[in-house]
């Protein structure tokens, strides 16, 4: 995890600028620091459009009709508390939606605004659905990366393996 001493100070702070962007000097981090501070906060419908236009704006997010805003707040309706949003000012930073099924959570679309990206909120973001995971006894969480996305690495450095050992299958219902 990439927090700073100074972040320590600021309750809701769970992002920080990278030290290697700006010059080590105390007051250039301590205005990083400020320009740059995410909170963490639970993802509401009414972050909908918001969080449905950054997903559109990254790669490596498959979206389907399961994204529409009707089945995105049936989905935080059955695993509320589950899905998180970093907020930065006003803008949304990044996001995360995670569910369970009572024997395992399962985690889709993370991702960061592009400038904001390196700086430890992805990072936060799964941290905090795995907290909110445990606390409902989830022991286990599962997640799917395209082949071609390179964001594979984050996850293997974060603590994810692959499963060289499973295949996905998938069947239209309709
Ligand atoms: C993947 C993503 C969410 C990471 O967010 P982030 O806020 O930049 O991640 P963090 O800053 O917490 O990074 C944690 C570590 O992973 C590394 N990392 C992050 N993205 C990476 C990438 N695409 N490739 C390789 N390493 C990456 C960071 O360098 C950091 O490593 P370090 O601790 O050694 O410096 C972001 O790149 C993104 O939104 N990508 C597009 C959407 C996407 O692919 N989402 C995943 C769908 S499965």
């Amino acid at each position: 995890m990439k927090f700073s001493a100074f972040a320590l100070l600021r309750p809701g702070y769970e992002g920080h600028y990278k030290s290697g962007k700006i010059p080590l000097h105390p007051v250039y981090c301590l205005i990083g620091i400020f320009a740059m501070k995410a909170a963490i906060e639970t993802m509401m419908i009414e972050h909908y459009d918001a969080v449905r236009r950054l997903w559109g704006e990254s790669e490596g997010i498959g979206l389907s009709s399961a994204d529409n805003k009707t089945s995105t707040e049936r989905f935080l309706n059955r695993n509320s508390g589950l899905s998180f949003i970093a907020a930065m000012d006003d803008a949304i930073a990044g996001a995360i939606l995670c569910g369970e099924n009572s024997r395992r959570g399962s985690i889709h679309h993370l991702a960061v605004a592009q400038k904001f990206r390196q700086n430890g909120i992805g990072t936060a973001l799964v941290n905090r659905s795995i907290i909110a995971l445990r606390k409902r006894g989830i022991k286990k969480c599962h997640l799917f990366v395209f082949m071609t996305n390179t964001a594979l690495s984050f996850w293997q450095k974060t603590g994810w393996r692959e499963r060289f050992e499973l295949i996905l299958l998938s069947r239209d219902l309709i």
